[in-house]
């Protein structure tokens, strides 16, 4: 995988017609993969950084629901900096890619959409591991 098939979806936004706010919707045809589970980053501390790591298998979608964070991305040959900033908008990250989600605003919700259950068997924790991974 490249960081190149990290893709903004835009997520469809219902506007109240009297002025009431804003909905946005997620059907399921809207993702390449079925939702297993969903969690979310909040109370983040100015300065702090989550992520530093890569999946085996699991694909995920992300969306600032509030405020805004970068997500750097990496597939061991590039790196792409994507900020996220919207509710009605989300970076969807495939299999195999190295992240690591920084900057985030004060108040700052960060939603993920993830493919599988928890397993921590899944995850590649060493930078150096993850080179090998891609190597392989
Ligand atoms: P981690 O995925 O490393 O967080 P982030 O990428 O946001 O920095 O998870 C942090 C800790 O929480 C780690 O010890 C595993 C645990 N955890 C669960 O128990 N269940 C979950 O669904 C998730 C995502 C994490």
């Amino acid at each position: 995988m490249s960081v190149k098939d990290c893709k903004h979806i835009s997520i469809p936004k219902i506007s109240d017609p009297d002025g009431r706010g804003n909905l946005s919707v997620l059907e399921k045809d809207i993702l390449p993969y079925e939702i297993k589970r969903v969690y979310y980053l909040y109370d983040v501390p100015s300065g702090s950084t989550r992520g530093g790591h890569a999946h085996k298998e699991l694909q995920q979608f992300l969306i600032a629901l509030s405020g805004s964070f970068d997500v750097v991305l990496d597939d061991g040959k590039e790196r792409r900096v994507v900020s996220l900033n919207r509710p009605d908008e989300g970076l969807l990250i495939p299999t195999g890619i190295w992240r690591e989600l920084e900057n985030f605003s004060s108040g700052a919700v960060c939603l993920s959409l993830v493919s599988d259950v928890y397993k921590e068997s899944d995850y590649i924790r060493e930078y150096a591991d993850f080179k090998s991974f891609i190597g392989a």
